[in-house]
């Protein structure tokens, strides 16, 4: 085991913060036992008490003690997509305290495939509440660079991972009772969960009490628009000085800041936070985002674009 890894390990155990890579975006970790650790990891995070954060482990059957009874769509989620950018929400176990479910009846739980993050879970032992490495309502960290601009002396430890493969969070099911239902979308769609379960609820009705579900979220600081392609050239006009473009097409000497995107959406999805980043420090007055084709294979990126623009 890498010695940084170790180290990371301990100061989750002395109740530290420690952000990690996985291979959705950097968590920002704490002892999801420990009261004082998850209050700090809240308070660095800027998030209200009463959100839920999403536990990580190392192995599906530690994820599961979390959890009261596993009902069988569960447990064939976690055999088809643990490890891997896929978070179930349970019924709680009495391991699951308030101060990791904002007081819910309910549980996120993740068992990442990233091999650091795995490592750092294992070496842990434990359940690690994580959070985005973000302040919230702001884009997640896709690297430690990102973290760092982020967070910076607030975390005891940052572990290093290369940018993030997946980009964007991690798909979550509800299956704590009722229909199982979509809370957020990711790249593990809604038809690959489908094959495995049946049908699911995409939920659109935004919760309060899952942050992800609110209307601004994932959001850059600058204003950003999303511009279907025909409209993109007399939206570019009206605007001229100090605005940031985020497009499929070659770049339009007008625009300082011009960002070109793959028309992949998977390619799309692992560059989206960076880019955001990169024109949200550009100061610029304005961004605007040409919108991807609305079809499923663009529904999580799209789900996230919407956010990014209020
Ligand atoms: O990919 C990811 O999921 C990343 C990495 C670090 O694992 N984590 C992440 O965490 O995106 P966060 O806290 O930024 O977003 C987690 C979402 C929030 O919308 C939270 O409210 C929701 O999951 N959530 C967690 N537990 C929940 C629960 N018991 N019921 C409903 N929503 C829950
Ligand atoms: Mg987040």
């Amino acid at each position: 085991m890498k010695e940084e890894v170790r180290r990371a390990a301990e100061i989750l155990r002395r109740g530290g913060l420690v952000a990690f890579p996985t291979e959705t975006v950097y968590g920002l970790g704490a002892d999801a036992s420990n009261a004082s650790a998850v209050k700090k990891l809240y308070t660095v995070k800027r998030r209200p008490a009463d959100h839920p954060v999403i536990v990580h482990f190392d192995s599906a059957a530690r994820a599961f003690t979390w959890a009261h009874n596993v009902p069988e769509a569960a447990a064939q989620l976690a055999k088809r997509f643990w490890p891997g950018p896929l978070t179930l929400v349970l019924k709680r176990s009495p391991l699951a305290h308030d101060f990791v479910t904002g007081g819910q009846d309910s549980i996120g739980l993740r068992v990442p495939l990233h091999p650091v993050a795995h490592e750092l879970f294992a070496a842990f032992g434990g359940g690690v509440a994580a959070p985005s490495a973000n302040r919230f309502g702001l884009v997640s960290p896709t690297t430690a660079a990102h973290v760092r601009d982020d967070l910076g002396a607030e975390v005891d430890l940052v572990l290093e991972g290369g940018p993030s493969e997946v980009g964007i969070e991690s798909t979550i099911v509800d299956l704590s009772g009722g229909k199982p239902a979509l809370l957020r979308p990711g790249k593990i769609s809604a038809a690959d969960i489908a094959a495995i379960i049946g049908p699911v609820e995409e939920k659109r009705v935004d919760s309060p009490r899952h942050s992800g579900g609110l209307e601004r979220h994932y959001a850059p600081r600058t204003p950003a628009r999303l511009v279907p392609t025909h409209e993109l050239d007399r939206e570019i006009a009206t605007h001229k000085d100090k605005v940031g473009v985020l497009a499929f097409s070659r770049p339009d000497e007008r625009v300082d800041y011009w960002l070109r995107m793959p028309r992949d959406a998977k390619t799309y999805a692992h560059k989206l936070y960076g880019a955001l980043r990169e024109l949200d420090s550009a100061g610029c007055e304005a961004l605007l985002i040409e919108a991807p084709p609305d079809s499923p294979e663009w529904t999580a990126v799209l789900d996230r674009l919407r956010r990014a623009c209020g």
